[in-house]
């Protein structure tokens, strides 16, 4: 990962970045820039090709300056400017520097900005969006194929007030470390990260981080501990279930702990119900709550949060073979509410439910988990926004208001009756599918209502399905995982401490 200077002065690198609002003259940036790209950028106003609209670039070059080329970048109207906006600014011009070979940049900041958002956290979020943006994953591919590695930002600010801006570059750099460990885990192949490499991939950050105690269940202890649905999930492949539980005990020892539970099916062929193409295809992606868990729970480690913090992941392989849990099976969860199956590939709110029902020892003060759980959600908000479920309005505010700060995006989409009315079952307590109305109408909200059911304790669902991962990669981060979750749960906890 780069490396961060503060500097105040000319220093020679590959690319000056520049960010530019609309109604800019360009006075206040006149003074990083030499005459003659001045007068070039002078030109591409007066073009028009250049108005510093979102996201609009520009390329100026003059080999005998400081910096060979000086990116322009458009930071849109002043009044519409977000933490957002900003974040996509400094994202897109790093992957555009970079996909110039570029290993030293210096990103100019706009005072308005530091004016806007304050000084720590302007450094903090610009230093998640630069590292996010660098991050690409392609150690698959031929050496001189791969991305360039950008060694230094030079991060240029008039302000004398550099202790602060270091400060929230230190705390920008654990967060965006540990969203881009979570984005790893996920993109990994799924014959790579395998139920046990996930458990490997925990117990390591044990051992990275000593204030973190990892402990890993195995198939014997979880038959035990009467996790029938995570084992019924898991029966129908090679490779034997999980169930990671990492502490962070560092707050007052009588404060109840806040519990992250995050699904962990590493792949989801969706077992003898079988997905069909193309809907098999990113299912390595459905371990990308166990991911945000994880990422969250090193984040905290690495920022030393005074909290007591629980992460639960239970992880298994969906797979359909002769050993496979069967449609008109009837699992026992570990609260003892029995499941009649309907669907085999309805199997994240099967390993979920028993995680739940294990986060009840902890007398949590707030479980939150996080499951690509169901296509329903994607088919409500699109690929951007998550689902979030909970009937605690204030924990719904304070996690909106927590992802706002980041620039990632939450939805409020219900739990009620009608929903938890139609997972009812005449042969078992549950079932595994339901709608309201048709067969598979409100998905999303039957799955909440469902794991409803495994709760006794203030509790929040994030449904994550696609707004976790890209196929297409954006202006200002790469394709695949992105790390949903991990900057808004660190935002919520910095202030609902
Ligand atoms: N992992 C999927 C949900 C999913 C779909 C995540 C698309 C990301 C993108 C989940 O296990 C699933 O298969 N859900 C089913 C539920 C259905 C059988 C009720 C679905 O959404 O189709
Ligand atoms: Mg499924
Ligand atoms: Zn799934």
């Amino acid at each position: 990962m780069p490396k961060h200077k503060i500097v105040s002065e000319t220093t020679h690198t590959d690319c000056t970045i520049i960010p530019i609002f609309e109604e800019e003259q360009l006075a206040p940036q006149v003074s990083v820039m030499s005459e003659k790209i001045h007068e070039n950028v002078v030109s591409l106003f007066a073009s028009k090709d250049f108005e510093g609209k979102h996201l609009q670039q520009s390329f100026v070059y003059n080999q005998h300056d400081v910096s060979p080329r000086t990116l322009l970048i458009g930071l849109g109207k002043k009044e519409d400017c977000t933490i957002e906006k900003w974040k996509k600014v400094v994202g897109s011009a790093t992957i555009a520097a970079q996909n110039k070979k570029c290993k030293k940049i210096k990103l100019v900041i706009p005072q308005y900005i530091i004016d806007l958002f304050g000084i720590e956290n302007t450094a903090q979020e610009g230093v998640i969006a630069a590292h996010t943006a660098a991050y690409s994953f392609d150690q698959h591919k031929e050496e001189g194929d791969r991305t360039t590695t950008i060694d230094t930002i030079f991060w240029y600010l008039d302000s004398s007030k550099t202790d602060a801006w270091e400060a929230g570059l230190a705390s920008g750099i654990h967060i965006a470390e540990s969203v881009n460990f979570a984005r790893h885990l996920g993109n990994t192949p799924p014959s790579e990260m395998t139920p046990e490499s996930l458990a490997n991939a925990a117990k390591d950050l044990g051992k990275e981080y000593t204030t973190l105690t990892v402990n890993v269940l195995e198939k014997e202890k979880i038959k035990e501990l009467g996790m029938g649905c995570l084992l019924g999930v898991s029966q129908g492949s090679i490779l034997q279930p999980k169930f990671i539980i990492i502490e962070y005990l560092h707050g007052k020892q009588e404060e109840r702990p806040m519990v992250f539970v995050g699904k962990g099916i590493t792949f989801d062929s969706g077992g003898l119900s079988l997905k069909p193409d193309p809907y098999i295809r990113d299912m390595k992606f459905d371990m990308l709550g166990a991911a945000t868990v994880l990422g969250i729970l090193r984040a905290a480690a690495a920022l030393g949060l005074k909290q007591n913090i629980v992460g639960l992941v239970p992880t298994c392989e969906n797979m359909p073979s002769g050993s496979s849990y069967r449609p008109d099976d009837i699992l026992r969860a570990m609260n003892g509410k029995t499941v009649l199956i309907q669907n085999t590939d309805a199997e994240g709110r099967l390993i979920l439910a028993d995680a739940l029902s294990y986060a009840s020892q902890y007398k949590p003060k707030h479980v939150v988990d996080f499951a690509t759980l169901t296509g329903a959600c994607v088919v409500a908000l699109g690929n951007e926004r998550s689902g979030l479920f909970t009937k605690d309005d204030n924990t719904a505010i304070a996690l909106q208001k927590a992802a706002e700060k980041t620039g990632e995006k939450l939805w409020r989409l219900p739990l009620g009756e009608e929903y938890s009315e139609a997972m009812k079952c005449e042969v078992a307590d549950l079932k595994n599918i339901g709608g309201v109305g048709g067969a598979r109408y409100a998905g999303a909200s039957t799955a909440a209502a469902f794991l409803e059911y495994f709760t006794d304790y203030p509790w929040t669902h994030i449904d994550l399905s696609c707004s976790s991962y890209g196929e297409k990669g954006k202006s200002w981060i790469r394709g695949g995982a992105n790390g949903f979750g991990v900057q808004t749960i660190i935002s919520y906890l910095k202030n609902n401490a």
